[in-house]
């Protein structure tokens, strides 16, 4: 597993948190396809259209059984959304405490003007005013260790580049 991004323990449930565009799906194709969980591709597959936010409660409850079913079989898994409400953070991190699992958050503190710029450029844009408001609820790694999280990386605009 040497090529892996982040070394993560077994069982452990990694959270990526950041706004639209910071970097998280890119980020997280680096991790085998089976670890991870992602509210768009679920979306997608209800609906033919990732952006449909009707379909979201559907979406989130596929990702809990999966998450569930690999939690406990001590399988690793990678949530690849925004994860930037603090009550789905909390909702992550009960499943991995009732699995008795590692709770790991990788937080994408990529600056505005970045994220902005590379939404701007990419397939799906999303609006840049609802990523701007996002951007601004980013936690600190200091809250996320407070709220649970047992290792909490940052990975900033410099470390991105890989
Ligand atoms: N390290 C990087 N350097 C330059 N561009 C990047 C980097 N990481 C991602 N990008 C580009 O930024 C855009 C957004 O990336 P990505 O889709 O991974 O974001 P995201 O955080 O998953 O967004 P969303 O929450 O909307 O799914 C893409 O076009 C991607 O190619
Ligand atoms: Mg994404």
């Amino acid at each position: 597993m040497s090529h892996l991004p982040l070394p993560l323990p077994e069982g452990a449930v990694c959270a990526l948190i950041g706004a639209p565009g910071s970097g998280k799906s890119t980020f997280a194709a680096r991790f085998p396809s089976t670890w991870r969980l992602n509210l768009d591709t679920y979306r997608a597959l209800a609906t033919d259209d990732e952006a449909d936010q009707t379909a979201t409660p559907v979406a989130a409850q596929i990702q809990n059984l999966l998450l569930d079913a690999r939690l406990s079989r001590n399988l690793r898994v990678v949530v690849d959304s925004t994860n930037l409400h603090a009550h789905v953070r909390a909702g992550l991190l009960a499943r991995a405490r009732y699995w008795q699992r590692p709770a790991v958050a990788v937080l994408f503190d990529v600056p505005l003007d970045t994220v902005l710029t590379r939404n701007s450029t990419r397939r799906r844009v999303v609006d840049p005013h609802v990523v701007t408001d996002l951007h601004q609820t980013l936690p600190t790694t200091e809250q996320l260790r407070d709220e649970g999280f047992e290792t909490v990386y940052a990975i900033s605009e410099a470390a991105l580049d890989f």
